[in-house]
């Protein structure tokens, strides 16, 4: 395994040489050489001012600017404000070395998305790089540099409301959504007008506090940390991200800001990254707060000793750095390894040979037709149609009347999701739109608020009532307001906010079909819809074409194709829950003393990899290359799928495996693989999969990474708990 591993860090190496502009190694020296020759010109404090992030420009921080004392700012948008701020770092500082603006363009820039964990539902790379592509193209023409995404943090406690923000519960499928937005936010080089430099975080294992409380304590296993939390940064990484966000969580006792082992051995030693790492907002200030630094000036020393290069808002660099320096407490190389490492993404960015913006660029790309429809598809492919009885869905064109209800139907601000940069309310399509637009006109369309998304108002339910008892079909659209989900928003409870489910018990005892629509930033416990409601869409924070796309999908013009990357628990108490477990010495069982609980079952209420479609695919002909392979073999595993509906459709077809005996026990199933195929009724394709160390191999006792002897189970399936089911056995040597 040793030479795998060099083999892979060889890599990684490539792949980030291949990113810099040019992908040529004698433009990589060629900024090389500027960088030495800028670095010494610069003074101890226009040094550390490459380090220094601030958000909020005034008057103060362009005096600051002009001092050479502030590297970047954070929150700075359009062209014509960037370019006068840039204008200062320009022609009014010394050395005119151009600020760096950053800002969170997290599912889009005024085009906005679906949120990162409804696109991950897509199970689809391309779509993902594609919409990233379109946020650098606005964010880059409003002056923008340089995004805070992907969040690439693993998430499996729905209780934390950031994990709108990543693609779920899955190591491999994160890694493979990291290294998409990656791609899809810098292109092949950084340089172009219409790319970013995208900043992995938050480094690390941020998702997983305890409690699921925004900000708590993390405290987990190294080989947790290796397997699950880790694998999507080094994708990332590998697929050549050029910043690093640290992140807010303690871990195991050691702040991450602050992280010797996660930062210098893992990151930069480990898997060689060497782009530049900015703090958390005021993270480097809060290794005070931890109680792991006693002042600034030892929260600045511990930061920059786990090369922490900017200083995000905390202003602790720019108060200690410079006198850190000079009495000799850090090294001046220290410091200037920090600013290399800055001022070479500004290089690759192209910032010394174009500074500024076009403002006529700006208005011609910022909502352009083309990015519009980009995110009508991108709602309609992640949406998960999680239930469907009596193919309620899609309508049937000529449905006499439709009663729309809910407080998130006739709503445009909510449906844009948490962090969503410029976008605004009034860009959105909601659904009463959507659906009205879409309707025959001999459909009559009716709508009832019917209750607010949080607080006790009951005041609409009669109204509601009313609309539905004359309708054929009640759309009721519920969820959370987009302010439950993100930073700082975890719940300690995961039923639909206020009176909502209330809301559809009452439309649902008028005996119309109900279908219910959810638009929600985490999975919510919904077992009273799963009991009764025949018909039910996970639609998320859709952006702002989820009133379009939901018709589109209503009615069958799309037919749905997403499956959930986190599962969806029957109960808070279930949480955290999650696919990928280990088996107890005690499964569940009839008998007493059996790992269980007295009041629910153990299983989720829709599991990881679940969608339906409104067609039908039949797998079969699952085929291995080999019954047995050597520890670092390989073998191919085929199966069939066929869609036996009577509409054409795409299937996420998923590859699990488990490693029956192991030194270290091994989970009941891992996710190895994935396809999304594109299938007309009738038609049929053979999908084949590769497997070999990278995939059936992990750590030991020892924290070697090894492949083991001993039977593999394999599944290839459209679901994480079904499918069709093989064996192979890898030899010992
Ligand atoms: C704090 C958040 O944790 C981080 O994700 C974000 O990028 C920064 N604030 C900047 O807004």
């Amino acid at each position: 395994m040793r030479l795998c591993r060099a083999a892979s860090r060889l890599t990684i190496v490539l792949l980030l040489a291949s990113s810099l502009p040019g992908a040529a190694s004698s433009q990589a020296s060629a900024i090389d050489q500027r960088i030495d020759d800028l670095l010494s010109r610069m003074t101890l404090d226009e040094k550390v001012g490459q380090l220094v992030q601030y958000s909020d420009f005034s008057d103060d921080r362009a005096a600051a600017v002009r001092e050479g004392r502030i590297g970047s700012l954070l929150n700075v948008t359009g062209a014509e404000n960037s370019n006068r701020i840039q204008r200062i770092a320009i022609e009014e500082t010394r050395l005119g070395i151009p600020l760096l603006f950053g800002l969170d363009v997290i599912h889009g820039y005024r085009t906005i998305f679906p949120i990162p964990l409804a696109t991950a539902s897509s199970w689809d790379p391309e779509l993902v790089t594609t919409i990233e592509a379109i946020a650098a193209r606005e964010a880059r023409a409003s002056g923008v540099h340089w995004t805070f995404a992907p969040m690439v943090d693993i998430a499996r406690d729905p209780r934390w409301g950031r994990m709108i923000e990543g693609a779920g519960e899955d190591p491999y499928l994160g890694s493979v959504m990291a290294a998409a937005r990656v791609r899809g936010f810098q292109g092949s080089d950084v340089a172009s007008p219409d790319r970013i430099i995208a900043c992995l975080k938050h480094y690390v294992a941020y998702g997983a506090p305890v409690g699921g409380r925004d900000y708590n304590s993390v405290d987990m296993s190294e080989r947790s940390l290796r397997e699950i939390y880790l694998p999507p940064f080094k994708a990332g990484v590998a697929a050549g991200a050029a910043s690093i966000m640290s992140a807010f969580n303690l871990l195991n006792g050691v702040p991450t800001t602050a992280n010797t082992f996660t930062i210098n051995r893992v990151l930069r030693d480990e898997w060689g990254f060497d782009g530049f790492i900015v703090s958390d907002w005021n993270s480097v200030g809060e290794l005070v707060d931890h109680g792991y630094a006693a002042d600034g000036r030892h929260a600045a020393r511990l930061a920059l000793n786990a090369t922490i290069d900017m200083d995000m808002m905390g202003g602790i660099y720019a108060g200690q750095l410079a006198d850190l320096v000079r009495t000799n407490v850090i090294p001046e190389r220290s410091l200037d390894e920090s600013v290399r490492r800055v001022l070479r993404a500004k290089f690759m960015l192209g910032l010394f040979e174009n500074p500024y913006v076009d403002p006529a660029t700006e208005a011609a790309v910022i909502l352009r037709d083309d990015h519009v429809a980009a995110a009508r598809d991108a709602a309609r492919k992640s949406m998960v149609l999680l239930k469907n009885d009596g193919a309620l869905l899609p309508l049937s064109g000529d449905v006499g009347s439709i009663a729309v209800i809910g407080p998130l139907a006739d709503n445009g601000q909510d449906l844009l999701g948490a962090w969503h940069a410029l976008g605004r309310a009034e860009d959105v399509v909601t659904v009463l739109e959507g659906i009205r637009r879409r309707a025959a006109q001999t459909t009559t369309v009716t709508f009832a608020r019917g209750s607010t998304v949080v607080g006790p108002d009951r005041d609409g339910f009669a109204e509601a009532v009313e609309v539905a008892r004359n309708a054929d079909v009640a759309i009721v659209v519920v969820g959370e307001r987009e302010g439950e989900t993100g930073e700082a928003a975890s719940r300690v409870g995961l039923a639909l906010p206020g009176v909502q489910q209330e809301l559809i018990e009452a439309v649902h005892e008028t005996g119309t079909p109900v279908v219910a629509v959810i638009m929600s930033g985490r999975p919510l416990a919904i077992p009273w819809l799963a009991e009764h409601v025949p018909a039910i869409l996970q639609a998320w924070h859709p952006g702002i074409q989820g009133g379009n796309a939901l018709a589109d999908v209503l009615w069958g013009d799309a037919n749905p194709s997403g499956k959930l990357t986190v599962s969806f628990p029957r109960s808070v108490g279930q949480v955290p829950i999650y696919y990928s477990r280990d088996v107890t010495g005690r499964p569940r069982s009839e008998s007493k003393f059996t790992s269980k609980y007295l009041d629910s079952p153990n299983t989720p209420l829709y599991p990881f990899g679940h969608g339906l479609s409104y067609s039908t695919f039949e797998y079969g002909d699952l085929v291995l290359s080999a019954d047995t392979i050597a520890p670092d073999g390989t073998l191919s595993v085929s199966a069939t799928v066929t869609n036996t509906g009577r509409v054409a459709g795409a299937e996420v077809v998923q590859l699990y495996i488990r490693d029956l005996v192991a030194s270290v026990v091994r989970p009941v199933k891992e996710l190895k693989g994935f396809t999304k195929i594109f299938l007309e009724p009738g038609q049929r394709q053979t999908v084949r999969f590769t497997l070999g160390p990278s995939e059936l191999g992990f750590y030991n006792q020892d924290m070697q990474r090894v492949v083991e002897p001993g039977t593999f189970a394999v599944w290839v399936s459209s679901s994480s708990d079904a499918g069709l089911e093989s064996s192979f056995v890898v030899k010992g040597n």
